[in-house]
């Protein structure tokens, strides 16, 4: 029996490895290179050591940003208005890895590490038994035989110990992150009271606002079909373009500026709300920009449709679905939509703040004559009391009836 593990590195894992074993799998250890910052060489030494089959990690970054992330700048993907889902773009991508290597390793079984309170168990399933509709799942944080083994984090060193686990060599930090080249996610330990303020240690990827640098960064932003083409730093002339290079490097700036923190509750899928810290610098800059340069290219009610698919779309990705055909369709239809989504941005990031200075665009519908105030245009200012006038209709038919009620 073999069984492929979404393996951390971390304690918890590590036991799951050990407690498959126990039980008579050959252990697959598998890690994705999501631009986490990881050693992967020592967590392979420490799989094998723990008697791993093997050890298999896949560098999925530019795969990442192109094939999920990209659809979410175009989407403006967004749950709950806040969220910008790092997370969730990055657990179908994983888990897409995940059943390559079980088909290479003629592997029927997944195992993972994510517990049964949340999101993220939903979307790797999901997606595993989309792509390899026969896998059987192994869930131990599901399986009274596992959590009532390991009740607590003592019961887990208890097992380390016993069975050569090394122990981590930095003391955990008091809740739990998710990390990925899109954000950080904390929650759980000392951030579940939803009062108790983040300490200021926690943040790793964006700077505290208020010590950013006092001087704004002008970054021009070009996209072309909806996607960032090319970053230019407007300070010091760097010129970024290749898709995962310009993503990072807007990390690497929107850090610095301190762009991108967000303290919220959310909505689990699983039907709890929790509350969650993320950075998101990048992916912030490029919600804003993207928003600039749609509003900018794209017709009014193409655009309100767009919208409402965007909402669904990001409901669907939170929620797990991104093999399902309705997701499928509605990335389909979104791709569609950006066919004039092109021109550039350019914007300051300045104490955490993102300010836009202008757009322009080679196929933008907005037409300077056609607005200015100082010529007439193809516009004929006397049509406009007309088409008041049969606005009016309705609203005039509506307040007779109220007056007739008595209501006015
Ligand atoms: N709440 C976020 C989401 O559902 C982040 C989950 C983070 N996962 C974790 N293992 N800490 O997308
Ligand atoms: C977990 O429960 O493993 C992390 C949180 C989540 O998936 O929502």
């Amino acid at each position: 029996k073999i069984v492929v593990l979404a393996y951390s590195g971390g304690l918890d894992t590590s036991c799951i490895l050990v407690w498959l074993k126990q039980r008579g799998f050959e252990v697959v250890t598998y890690m994705a290179n999501v631009g986490q910052d990881e050693d992967f060489e020592a967590a392979e030494k420490k799989a094998m050591m723990l008697g791993a089959k093997k050890f298999v990690c896949l560098d999925v970054r530019r795969e990442f940003v192109e094939e999920f992330i990209w659809p979410g700048v175009q989407a403006n993907a967004v749950y709950e208005d806040r969220y910008l889902m790092g997370t969730s773009f990055a657990r179908p991508c994983i888990a897409r890895g995940m059943v390559k290597v079980c088909k290479e390793e003629g592997a029927g079984y997944i195992a993972h590490g994510a517990t049964g309170k949340g999101n993220d168990q939903i979307r790797f399933e999901l997606s595993c038994y989309a792509l390899y509709p026969q896998v059987k799942v192994i869930a131990p944080w599901r399986m009274p035989e596992f959590y009532e083994k390991f009740r607590g984090r003592q019961d887990l060193f208890e097992f380390a110990k016993e069975n050569n686990i090394p122990l981590p060599v930095t003391p955990k930090s008091p809740w739990s992150m998710d990390a990925n080249l899109m954000h950080i996610s904390f929650e759980s330990g000392i951030l579940e009271d939803p009062k108790a303020e983040a300490p200021k240690d926690l943040y790793l990827m964006t700077t505290d606002p208020k010590d950013a640098p006092e001087q704004p960064l002008r970054l021009e932003i070009d996209f072309k079909h909806g996607v960032p083409v090319k970053v230019k730093n407007l300070e010091d002339g760097t010129v970024v373009t290749s898709a995962l290079e310009l993503y990072l490097y807007l990390n690497k700036v929107g850090g610095s500026h301190g762009i991108g923190r967000i303290d919220i509750v959310e909505n689990r899928f699983i039907g709890m709300k929790s509350r969650g810290i993320y950075e998101t610098p990048g992916g912030t800059i490029l919600f804003q920009a993207h928003m600039d340069i749609e509003v900018f290219t794209m017709d009014r009610e193409l655009r309100k449709i767009k919208q409402s698919l965007s909402s669904k779309f990001s409901d669907m990705v939170y929620r797990g679905f991104w093999d399902s055909p309705e997701c499928e369709f509605v990335r389909h239809c979104i791709d569609k939509s950006q066919e004039c989504v092109e021109g550039t941005v350019t914007l300051a990031l300045y104490k955490g703040g993102i300010y836009i200075l202008g757009r322009e665009s080679p196929l933008s519908l907005y037409n300077e004559e056609l607005v200015s105030m100082d010529v007439q245009g193809n516009y004929d200012p006397i049509d406009a009391g007309g088409f008041i006038k049969v606005n009016a209709l309705r609203l005039q038919e509506y307040h007779r009836l109220r007056k007739k009620m008595g209501a006015e």
